[in-house]
């Protein structure tokens, strides 16, 4: 694949300046040949991201002529993207749920698919109980805030092994009303062996190392340690549903994100360790991607 040069890009002058329309035709030629299907939104995305407006506002004003210092910042974003780097980590967030949060490359972007774990929780979480529940590899903070948001009786220990990430989902809790989540650093369990929670929710790396979708896309970019687990991706959710067990408070339950395609194996984890109840959740692509289990 050949990358257009981004200096392509005619800077304005006073006598021939470039309007929001003539930027953004520029922009997609550009993307389109770096193969990207989505060249017309991520132009519009970018560009309204620098000008601090709407998409909408983009089209309501076309013509407006664009300052040659927001071109100059255009650029090399415009350049990134071609290279393959996701959106969300040009434009430094991500909506999950009802929330707008920071994500930097020291965090996985969180996904649709996620929210699936999310809805699956608060049909359990009821909503003026003080139930404790532990989001284990918070990444940016995703699950934890979207329960911290629906049931503010709840509290909820958020922890991850990346101080890194960790950092950004502090910061992302900081810009939301909510006091009811601590974080603490460690590997799955070890930051809160001491204490026993009605829920337990994760959604830990589980892509098997060396996959080929590991070279793909927007993960290419993403954090290994959020990614791959073992060679058959399932190392993390077994030590997890191990683990989970002297945890669970009698009947609290485990809650997990997997694979599409690891629905029989993690079924069989939960079996393996004597759960009840034992669940999978199909994602909107009707694909297996949540599964649960209670302690007897
Ligand atoms: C798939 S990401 C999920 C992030 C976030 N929960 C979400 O859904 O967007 C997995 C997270 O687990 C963390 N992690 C990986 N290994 C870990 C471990 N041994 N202990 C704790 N967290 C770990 C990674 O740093 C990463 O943030």
């Amino acid at each position: 694949m050949s990358i257009r040069q981004t200096s392509w890009l005619r800077w304005p002058t006073m006598a021939d300046p470039l309007s929001i329309a003539e930027l953004l035709k520029q922009a997609r030629y550009l993307l389109t040949e770096a193969d990207t299907d989505t060249s017309q939104l991520d132009a519009e995305l970018l560009l309204a991201h620098l000008l601090q407006k709407s998409r909408t506002w983009l089209h309501t004003w076309p013509d407006k002529l664009v300052e040659e210092e927001i071109i100059a910042d255009f650029n090399p974003l415009l350049q990134r993207r071609q290279r393959g780097e996701p959106i969300a980590y040009l434009l430094g967030k991500q909506s999950f749920w009802t929330l707008e949060l920071k994500v930097t490359a020291d965090t996985l972007i969180p996904r649709p698919d996620t929210e699936l774990l999310v809805e699956e929780a608060l049909s359990t979480i009821p909503t003026e109980q003080t139930w404790e529940i532990a989001d284990l590899g918070t990444g940016s903070g995703a699950i934890a805030l979207a329960i911290a948001s629906e049931r503010p009786a709840a509290r909820i220990i958020a922890t991850d092994q990346s101080a890194a990430a960790l950092a950004i989902a502090e910061e992302n809790a900081s810009r939301y009303p909510f006091d009811n989540i601590t974080f603490k650093q460690g590997s799955w369990f070890e930051p809160i062996r001491q204490q026993l929670f009605d829920l337990i929710l994760s959604n830990p790396p589980y892509i098997a190392a060396g996959d080929a979708h590991l070279g793909q896309g927007d993960i290419r970019f993403e954090p290994d340690s959020a990614l791959s687990s073992g060679s058959s991706g399932l190392d993390d959710l077994q030590q997890i549903i191990h683990n989970a067990i002297p945890q669970l408070k009698s009947g609290g339950r485990l809650i997990v994100e997997h694979g599409y395609d690891q629905g029989n194996a993690v079924r069989s984890l939960f079996e393996q360790h004597h759960y009840i109840e034992i669940s999978t959740k199909r994602d909107l692509s009707g694909q297996e991607r949540v599964s649960y289990g209670v302690q007897p």
